[in-house]
């Protein structure tokens, strides 16, 4: 999918529309999710949620919606929200943070995403993934 919106990633809700609005990024974070049960360098993060998880499927993609310059989906539902204390309960490190990543990663591989949206989007998730690591 190309980037049809003139505007650069990261203006107005050109990100969202880019990740395929709701809809898309729903479909990301069930393959995040399903990337997160398979990949063995996950196990360890995988076992800090829920083992159902239709709620954090729920959580994250709304949370994206508005990250990416969409619909506060998250707020509506949930209400507020700071990033690095929602993960304070969880021992996160580098290993955990790179794992997360490596689900996303992953997840982006079935996306129809441009290239250079998909690598956009990782260099920024790192943003909240390493404010969320709270270890050495
Ligand atoms: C750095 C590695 C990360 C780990 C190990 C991790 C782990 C977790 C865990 C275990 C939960 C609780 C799930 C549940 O109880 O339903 C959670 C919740 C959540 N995470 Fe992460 N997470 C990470 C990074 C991120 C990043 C980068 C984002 C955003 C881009 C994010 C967004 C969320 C959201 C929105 C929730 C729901 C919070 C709530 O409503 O309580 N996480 N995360």
């Amino acid at each position: 999918m190309e980037n049809q919106n003139p505007r650069p990633y990261g203006v107005g809700d050109a990100s969202f529309q880019a990740a395929g609005g709701e809809a898309g990024l729903r479909k990301l974070v069930d393959d995040f999710y399903d990337a997160m049960d398979q990949l063995p360098e996950a196990a360890k993060i995988r076992a800090m949620h829920p083992v159902d998880l239709t709620v954090t499927r729920d959580k994250l993609t709304r949370f994206l919606c508005g990250w990416l310059g969409g619909p506060k989906l998250y707020a509506e539902r949930y209400g507020s929200i700071i990033i690095p204390q929602a993960h304070r309960r969880f021992e996160i490190g580098p290993a955990e943070r790179d794992a997360w990543l490596a689900c996303m990663r992953e997840a982006l591989k079935n996306q129809p995403y441009a290239a250079e949206f998909k690598q956009y989007l990782l260099e920024q998730l790192y943003v909240p993934a390493e404010r969320s690591r709270n270890k050495d």
